[in-house]
């Protein structure tokens, strides 16, 4: 198949564009080069790439900047998403797309696929508009997979990496311990991105995360047993001490019984997935 992944510098786009290469001809686009907004310059990539598959991994994802440059982040996370869905529409092409547990407002925790999305801040707004662009459409095959938190071995900006970093130096950290969530290995959403295709799984929203349940403060505490890090260098702090700009949903992370009811496909334990990442770092 031909395959474009858009955002493939980032995060999740570089392991996906790794994964797929092997049996599928890949095709990365990203910033500055394209810009999921610039319709013209994305249908002639479609058109000339004859793509069967746009998995749309570009958004602008750093939530205190949504909150500031809120322009950018709608031409990122709605509008792109918009031209993206309309011209998978047109050439008849298949859409997969990447969306948040910050759609929801983090009063109730572990969302399920079908909670009312009630966002508090513009990055969990801009993103749910991005799904709206999708839903309506009559005449496209999408998937829409809803994460947290990811992490894994590539890209700078994921809070592991940055853990790992600091605690391998003896730095302290300073950990937020009323932010909670199911933080996804990215190991694992590339795994569930490729079974949902292979099974033909469209037009289905679906929650991807790990099967247990904690604040940042334990994710990280778990992150340095497995790892034999200095516990005491971590310390835990209150949200509304660490002056973020965005509204931050407390209780958020996404139910992933159903997902897994209604796929056939198992997420891990986070415990399972650091002692994967343990050997790549
Ligand atoms: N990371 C998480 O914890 C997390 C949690 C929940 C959901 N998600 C969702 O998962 C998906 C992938 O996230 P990620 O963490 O891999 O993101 P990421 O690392 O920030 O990568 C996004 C990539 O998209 C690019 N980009 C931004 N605006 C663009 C535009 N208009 N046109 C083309 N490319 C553009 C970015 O370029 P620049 O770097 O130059 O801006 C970056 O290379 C996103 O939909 C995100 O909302 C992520």
């Amino acid at each position: 198949m031909n395959i474009i992944i858009t955002g493939c510098k980032g995060l999740l786009g570089s392991e996906l564009s790794h994964l797929f290469c092997d049996n599928h001809n890949v095709f990365g686009i990203d910033l500055p080069e394209f810009d999921i907004s610039d319709k013209k310059s994305i249908e002639s990539f479609i058109i000339n790439k004859k793509a069967d598959i746009v998995i749309n991994c570009a958004a602008m994802t750093n939530v205190d900047l949504c909150e500031s440059k809120k322009n950018d982040a709608f031409k990122a996370n709605s509008l792109g998403v918009n031209v993206l869905a309309n011209l998978c529409e047109k050439y008849n092409v298949k859409l997969v797309h990447y969306s948040t547990d910050y759609i929801f407002d983090g009063n109730k925790g572990l969302y399920y696929i079908n909670d009312i999305p009630n966002p508090i801040n513009y990055y969990g707004a801009s993103k749910l508009y991005g799904e709206f662009e999708i839903i309506k459409r009559k005449n496209l095959e999408w998937l829409i997979i809803r994460t947290n938190v990811l992490y894994g071995s590539m890209g700078e900006a994921n809070f592991i990496n940055w853990l790992n970093n600091s605690l391998v130096n003896n730095k302290k950290v300073n950990i937020i311990d009323d932010q909670f969530n199911n933080p996804c290995f990215i190991d694992d959403l590339v795994d569930f991105t490729e079974f949902v295709i292979d099974k033909n799984l469209w037009n289905n929203i679906f929650h991807a995360g790990s099967k247990d349940y904690m604040n940042r403060f334990d994710f990280a505490l778990k992150f340095a047993q497995i790892m034999n890090y200095d516990k005491k260098l971590i310390s835990s702090v209150k949200t509304k001490d660490f002056n973020q700009k965005a509204t931050r949903p407390l209780k958020g992370g996404l139910d992933i019984k159903e997902t897994e009811k209604l796929t056939g496909f198992k997420f891990n334990l986070t415990e399972d997935n650091f002692i994967k990442l343990k050997k790549t770092l």
